[in-house]
C-alpha cells in the first residue's frame, strides 16, 4: 500500500510539486510553461525569446491613433484578473485615460497577432501610495483586467517567491521584454527578447562607482559587471524571473525599473523586489475583490 503510494507520487511528480505547508502534492497552478520551457541564452544583448517561453508576459500598450497602438511597458500576469507592472509606467502620463490602454496576453511577435492572443482593457490603476519617482521608491502597480483573463497554452500565471524564500541565492535568472535593443533605439522589439542575468548583491550594487546608495533595500538589481546585457526602456514593468531552486519552477522576483543608460558597465538594472512588496500586492488584490463581492 505504502509502496502504491510512493509509484503515485513518482507517476504525478514531473506535473505537480510538493507544497512544503501541507506535505502533499498540489496542482502547480502558477509558473507553468506548456509550449516552451526551453531557454538556451535584446532587451540589449539577448535574444528572440521562443512563443510561450513566458506566458505570464504582457505587453502594456497605448493608443497612438484610431487603430493603431504603442507598446509601453511590460507586465506580469497575477491571476485572471490582476497585473503586476511598474508604477513609472504611468509617469508621463498623469493626464492620459488609462482606461484607455490596452493589455495584450499571450504575445510574441507583436505585430503578429495569433489566435490564442488575448487583449484586455485596464479596469483598475493601483499605484503604491508611497511611490516616489524621483528616486524611483516603491515602483509598483497593480492593473485590474476589464473582463477575466482565460489562460491557454500560452497564457498562463506568474509566480511570486514566497515570504520564506531566499531570493539571493537564486541564479537561473531571466529577464525577458519587448524593450528597445539598444540604448539610442526609439522603436520597442517586434519579437519578445530574453536574457540570462546574474543577481547582483545591493551592497555591491551600491559601491561607489556604481550606483552609489541609489539602489534601496525595495530593489534588486541584476545585470553583469561589465555591462553587455541589460533591460532597457520599454521593459520597465516586465519580470526578472528566477528559479526557485526547491519548486523548480520559474517566479518573478523582480519587476523592471531603471538603471543608469543600458547595459553599462557596473550599472545593472535596478528591479523592484516583489518580495519585499509581497504583502502590498496581496493585500490590494484582497481589498480589490472583497469590495468588488460587496458590491
Ligand atoms: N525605466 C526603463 C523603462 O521605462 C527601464 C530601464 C531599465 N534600465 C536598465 N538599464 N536595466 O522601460
Amino acid at each position: 500500500m505504502k509502496f502504491q503510494l510512493f509509484i503515485y507520487a513518482i507517476s504525478i511528480l514531473p506535473w505537480h510539486f510538493i507544497d512544503y505547508t501541507t506535505g502533499f502534492p498540489q496542482p502547480i497552478t502558477c509558473g507553468n510553461r506548456p509550449v516552451s520551457d526551453d531557454v538556451k541564452s535584446r532587451i540589449v544583448g539577448g535574444r528572440d525569446a521562443q512563443p510561450g517561453s513566458w506566458p505570464w508576459l504582457v505587453s502594456v500598450q497605448q493608443p497612438i491613433d484610431e487603430e493603431t497602438f504603442l507598446h509601453l511597458c511590460g507586465g506580469s500576469i497575477l491571476n485572471t484578473h490582476w497585473v503586476l507592472t511598474a508604477a513609472h509606467c504611468f509617469k508621463n502620463h498623469e493626464n492620459d485615460y488609462v482606461y484607455s490602454w490596452r493589455l495584450v496576453f499571450g504575445g510574441n511577435q507583436l505585430s503578429v497577432f495569433g489566435p490564442e492572443i488575448e487583449i484586455r482593457g485596464i479596469s483598475q490603476k493601483i499605484v503604491h501610495e508611497t511611490y516616489d519617482p524621483e528616486i524611483e521608491k516603491n515602483d509598483v502597480a497593480l492593473l485590474s483586467v476589464d473582463r477575466p483573463i482565460i489562460y491557454n497554452r500560452y497564457i498562463q500565471p506568474a509566480c511570486l517567491p514566497r515570504q520564506t524564500s531566499d531570493v539571493s541565492v537564486m541564479t537561473d535568472c531571466y529577464i525577458a521584454g519587448w524593450g528597445v535593443l539598444e540604448e539610442e533605439a526609439t522603436e520597442p522589439s517586434d519579437i519578445l527578447q530574453e536574457a540570462q542575468v546574474q543577481l547582483i548583491p545591493n551592497k555591491r550594487c551600491n559601491s561607489p562607482s556604481w550606483y552609489n546608495g541609489g539602489v534601496g533595500i525595495y530593489n534588486l538589481c541584476a545585470g553583469y559587471d561589465k555591462g553587455g546585457i541589460d533591460s532597457c526602456q520599454g521593459d520597465s514593468g516586465g519580470p526578472l524571473m528566477c528559479k526557485d531552486p526547491n519548486l523548480r519552477i520559474f517566479s518573478v522576483v523582480g519587476i523592471t525599473s531603471w538603471g543608469s543608460g543600458c547595459a553599462q558597465a557596473r550599472s545593472p538594472g535596478v528591479y523592484s523586489s516583489t518580495q519585499y512588496f509581497l504583502t502590498w500586492i496581496l493585500e490590494k488584490i484582497e481589498s480589490a475583490s472583497s469590495s468588488r463581492q460587496q458590491v
